[in-house]
């Protein structure tokens, strides 16, 4: 009888399939950087011997990116920026190009969500969630690509997806919705860019809880099971698995893989049952009241 072992354990952080040395050189512009999966990719890049950029809204967040790749020994900025802005990421550029090079990577990972059922969600809180997630993905891209077209240089984008792109994502009908976009975006870019140089892909997280997840994400998580035994993989996602992911894609041996959406999930998203489980409404599944039509609209 086959006992459940689950997907093995990764190496340990610090360890690399990469040479040393593999981005010397090079600067990383990572949107995000400061906190959970953007620090850990970016923690990658350093590693391998990039100088990093870090670009986000709040300066605690910029000082915990700095500190963090400080501690690798790498160098590195941190910028103010909300890439809902096209001028504020201009300006980041500008910044990066002034304190080490153009970047030869962009790591569009900075995005919004929380949950909240789709009848309940404001016209404000859909904007929002796409501004930041879809359309300051595209303007992050649209800047690295034109300061590459101008010097005729190469470059790598990585967009950081989730994989209700495919499937959509109950209680999260926003963030889905726009990270269907990235995917989509994702597709087109890499083939209109291809001939500049520039390789696009999208690199999609499963489960990878961690400590800066955002008090309405990790009050959604904690209100259900262990995560663990609920993943075919039998455990979540550890985040130097995602910043290897990242790199390698990145790297020169994945210069020919372009428009493509790697998952990093323990195929937790082709999960199916033999049998369908009972459905339980997103409004239970969030502890919540019924609808109530005279809320906030
Ligand atoms: C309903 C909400 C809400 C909530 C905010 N809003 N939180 N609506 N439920 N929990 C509404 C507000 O009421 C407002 O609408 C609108 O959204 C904008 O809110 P602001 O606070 O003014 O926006 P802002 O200051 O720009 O902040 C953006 C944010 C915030 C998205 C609301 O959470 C944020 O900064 N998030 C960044 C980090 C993040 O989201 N990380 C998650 C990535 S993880 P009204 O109508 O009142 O004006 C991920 C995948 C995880 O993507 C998958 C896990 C399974
Ligand atoms: P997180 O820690 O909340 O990170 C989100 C980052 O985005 C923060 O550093 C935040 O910094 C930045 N950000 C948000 N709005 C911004 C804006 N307007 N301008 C600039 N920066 C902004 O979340 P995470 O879990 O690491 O998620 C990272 C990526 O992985 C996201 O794309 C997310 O959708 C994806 N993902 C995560 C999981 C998971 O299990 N964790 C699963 C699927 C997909 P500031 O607040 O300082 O601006």
């Amino acid at each position: 009888m086959a006992d459940k072992i689950g997907l093995p354990a990764p190496p340990m952080p610090g360890d690399s399939a990469l040479k040393p040395g593999t981005f010397d050189g090079q600067t990383v512009f990572v949107t995000g950087g400061g906190t959970g999966l953007g620090k850990g990719i970016a923690s990658e890049f350093a590693r391998l011997g990039a100088s990093l950029v870090i670009a986000s809204r709040k300066p605690d967040h910029l000082d915990a990116g700095r500190e963090a790749m400080e501690a690798i020994g790498a160098p590195v900025h941190v910028v103010a920026c909300d890439i809902r802005d096209p001028d504020s990421i201009a300006a980041a550029f500008d910044e990066a190009v002034a304190t080490f090079s153009l970047p030869s990577v962009l790591i569009n990972n900075a995005a919004a969500n929380f949950p909240v059922p789709a009848e309940d969600m404001s016209p404000n809180a859909w904007r929002t969630v796409v501004d930041i997630t879809l359309n300051g993905t595209f303007f992050c891209a649209r800047e690295f690509a034109r300061r590459h077209l101008a010097a005729g240089t190469p470059g790598s984008i990585i967009n950081v997806g989730a994989s209700y792109a495919w499937t959509g994502g109950p209680g999260f009908a926003h963030s889905a919705a726009a990270k269907a976009g990235v995917k989509n975006m994702t597709e087109t870019l890499a083939v209109e860019w291809g001939p500049y140089g520039i390789q696009v892909n999208g690199l999609v997280p499963g489960l990878f809880p961690h400590e800066d997840m955002t008090a309405d994400i990790q009050g959604n998580l904690k209100r259900t099971n262990d995560k663990d035994p609920v993943q075919p993989a039998l455990r979540v996602g550890q985040r130097q698995e995602l910043g290897w992911a990242a790199t390698f894609l990145a790297s020169p041996y994945g210069r020919f893989i372009s428009g493509h959406t790697l998952t990093v999930d323990g195929a937790n998203w082709q999960r199916r049952h033999l049998t369908n489980p009972e459905v339980v409404t997103v409004r239970d599944q969030m502890g919540m009241g019924p609808f109530d039509p005279d809320g906030k609209r």
